[in-house]
């Protein structure tokens, strides 16, 4: 942030400068609806069709009828081969029916792999593409665990973590996302929204005893998200990674292994309780 920095203030204008692009890549942050920013309240009431992972149901705040995503999914269909059509898909409608928007929960940038194609492929066929920011979900578990990612941090989709035999740099915090899911490769089943969880996280835990002692604590984070006092409610599930051969309580967890040696200058306590107090609707 650089306007009028120097006085130590800026003034905001109330008019909002929207982005224009052939493609917007849009986060919804944690917490709906209080994440959604007005940028992108603003970019999805522009798009002729919205493409959401999940799609939001949100007519009071002016949303449009989104196209949903998830249901191309399948228990026993590949989640690469889901991700190949959603890639084709918001290419071919932007080229004839644009602007049209990829959305989805968290950040778009983090863990998303098709905006990353979007990004990559866009441009070759001619179309612009912008970032629509959100909080993603290590912006919660650092939160939880009140981790100053600037103090060291590495982050490891977990299945690849293990089978491409990642040597962790011990000195920094890992999390491990998708650690739930680790090497499942088929998608959640869209009749009830569950997702098969793994039977084979002892596969994580063997290849960090090769870095970490047995004793050494490792987290897993279901950070708050979601709707109504679900977005406030963080779960910590802290065991020795001897005892880490389960996916953990809640799918949408991340692992997360704090540094070999905690560090008084880089390492802050973390807060007891997680957010208590009572909330207001309004
Ligand atoms: C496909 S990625 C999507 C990440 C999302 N775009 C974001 O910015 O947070 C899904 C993975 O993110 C992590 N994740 C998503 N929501 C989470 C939450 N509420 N708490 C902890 N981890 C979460 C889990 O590891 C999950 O398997």
């Amino acid at each position: 942030m650089t306007d009028n920095a120097g006085s130590g203030v800026v003034e905001v204008p109330w008019n909002l400068t929207v982005p224009e692009a052939d493609i917007h890549l849009v986060g919804y942050g944690l917490r709906l609806p209080n994440d959604l920013t007005l940028e992108a309240l603003a970019v999805l009431k522009r798009c002729n069709r919205v493409f959401g992972i999940p799609a939001l149901h949100a007519p009071e705040f002016g949303l449009p009828a989104m196209e949903n995503l998830y249901l191309n999914y399948g228990t026993d269909k590949d989640r690469h081969r889901t991700y190949r059509e959603w890639l084709d898909l918001v290419l071919d409608a932007a080229a004839t029916d644009g602007p049209v928007a990829l959305a989805t929960s968290g950040s778009v940038m983090v863990g998303a792999l098709v905006a990353h194609r979007v990004l990559e492929e866009a441009p070759r066929r001619g179309l612009t593409v912008h970032v629509t920011h959100a909080a993603s979900c290590f912006d919660g578990i650092w939160a939880d665990l009140n981790i100053e990612p600037f103090f060291g941090f590495t982050v490891w989709e977990a299945t690849t973590f293990v089978k491409l035999g990642i040597q962790p740099d011990t000195s920094t915090t890992l999390m491990l996302p998708q650690a739930p899911i680790f090497d499942v490769t088929t998608g959640p089943d869209i009749a009830d929204g569950t997702i098969r969880t793994s039977t084979a996280v002892a596969e994580i835990r063997d290849h960090l005893l090769g870095y970490y002692p047995p004793r050494h604590q490792v987290h897993f984070v279901h950070t708050g998200s979601g709707t109504g006092t679900r977005g406030f409610t963080s779960t910590v599930e802290t065991l020795p990674l001897a005892e880490l051969d389960h996916p953990g309580r809640n799918p949408l967890s991340t692992l997360v292994v704090p540094r070999l040696t905690p560090s008084t200058r880089l390492d802050f306590q973390r807060p007891d309780t997680v957010a208590t107090k009572d909330t207001v609707t309004s």
